[in-house]
């Protein structure tokens, strides 16, 4: 059996990305858990940033912004950013966060967090309450002591990373469990 709620926003796992915009200065942190790839050609990353806030119209306007994927010993620092607005306040100074010059953009990264993707707004849509973002990713940096080979980015040690899971619905912070298998691979036991 199956219970049935009709129109509902409930999905999960979610990332927790603090997406930067602003130059050095200027930078403001939002929480966004609506992050995804787009493409692989170009590396593209979708997010999803409500049309009321700050961040919507600033990203608009600086049309680049960073992606900092949160690890879960800044999950207060991610959070006060998520239910505070750059309109009133200096998120950095807030939180203590770090600001890091990216090397292509103007927007800076956030150095606690062991991901980041500098990107270039490339495109958006307004559907619904929320501004579609497409940022086309020109560069990514990844904590090098939470690298096994520091020549292969697929090599990041999810462990070390120990990243800021999102419960959407529930609306809780989790951690990433065990391992049980290895994508692309285990599926061939049913071929
Ligand atoms: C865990 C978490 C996830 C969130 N995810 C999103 C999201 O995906 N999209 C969105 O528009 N707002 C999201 N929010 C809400 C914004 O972060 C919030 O509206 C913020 O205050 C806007 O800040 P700004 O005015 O500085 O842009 C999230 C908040 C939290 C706490």
């Amino acid at each position: 059996m199956k219970t049935t709620f009709g129109p509902q926003k409930i999905l999960f796992p979610l990332p927790t990305g603090l997406i930067v915009t602003g130059e050095m200065e200027k930078a403001n942190i939002v929480t966004i858990a609506w992050v995804s790839l787009l493409t692989s050609a170009p590396p593209t990353l979708g997010i999803s940033v409500g049309t009321k806030g700050f961040s919507g119209k600033e990203i608009l306007k600086n049309k680049n912004f960073t992606v900092n994927i949160a690890s879960a010993d800044i999950m207060k620092e991610a959070d006060f950013c998520g239910i505070t607005s750059g309109n009133d306040i200096d998120k950095f100074e807030k939180t203590g966060l770090t600001k890091m010059e990216s090397k292509n953009i103007p927007s800076p990264i956030i150095k606690e967090c062991p991901l980041n993707f500098e990107c270039k707004l490339v495109n958006s849509t307004v559907f619904g309450t929320t501004n579609h973002f497409a940022g086309e990713i020109v560069e990514l940096h990844m904590d090098s002591d939470k690298l096994k080979d520091l020549k292969d980015p697929r090599s990041l040690d999810i462990e070390a990373f120990d990243p800021l899971i999102y419960i959407g619905g529930a609306r809780e912070y989790r951690r990433v469990g065990e391992k049980i298998g290895d994508a692309y691979q285990i599926g061939k036991m049913l071929k």
